[in-house]
């Protein structure tokens, strides 16, 4: 197997496939934003407020290139496919975008109390929107395929992810 790497905006539900991808496949599970939470040794809104979203890139990629090496599933942070370094990285791997209407994804932002995310908390619909358009096409053109996870179950997302690659 070769690492699988979901990618998507915010909320489109990368960390819950991802884990319960690892859970039917016994494969290693790497969740780009827990493991860059401790390595950076605080909350991803505080490092963006002390030390700017530019410095959280870096630590984005070194991280990427480093987690693509294993054979494992890897739930990326919504903002990975900006860095043109990472879309080298990305361009011939298995990458799935987990696709959700932009309603949808506001909505899961809101509802999620334990995740804070700073290119969220300050933004009202709208622009959380516009940003989510700005990216679109990144992700699609970065998809070896594409699912629509908004009315789906995490288990019919997985069956789907299974059907298209080999993990
Ligand atoms: C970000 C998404 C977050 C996290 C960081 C930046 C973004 O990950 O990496 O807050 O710019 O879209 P999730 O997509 O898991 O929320």
């Amino acid at each position: 197997m070769s690492a699988i790497i979901l990618i998507g905006f915010m909320g489109a539900g990368k960390t819950t496939i991802s884990k319960e991808l690892g859970k039917t496949t016994n494969a290693q599970v790497v969740d780009m934003d827990d493991v860059l939470v401790e390595r950076i040794g605080q909350p991803i809104a505080d490092f963006f407020e002390e030390h700017g979203e530019p410095a959280f890139r870096n630590h984005e990629t070194d991280l990427l290139k480093e987690a693509i090496t294993k054979n494992s599933i890897i739930a990326t942070g919504g903002g990975v496919i900006l860095q043109k370094e990472n879309q080298k990285v990305l361009v011939d791997k298995k990458v799935i975008y987990l696709k959700a209407n932009a309603d949808v994804l506001v909505e899961r932002i809101r509802n999620d109390k334990t995740n804070i995310r700073p290119n969220a908390m300050n933004k009202n619909d709208g622009e959380i929107k516009k940003l989510y358009f700005s990216r679109e096409k990144l992700y699609e053109k970065l998809a070896k395929f594409t699912i629509d996870t908004s009315e789906k179950t995490p288990q019919e997302i997985v069956a789907e992810i299974l059907n298209q690659v080999t993990v």
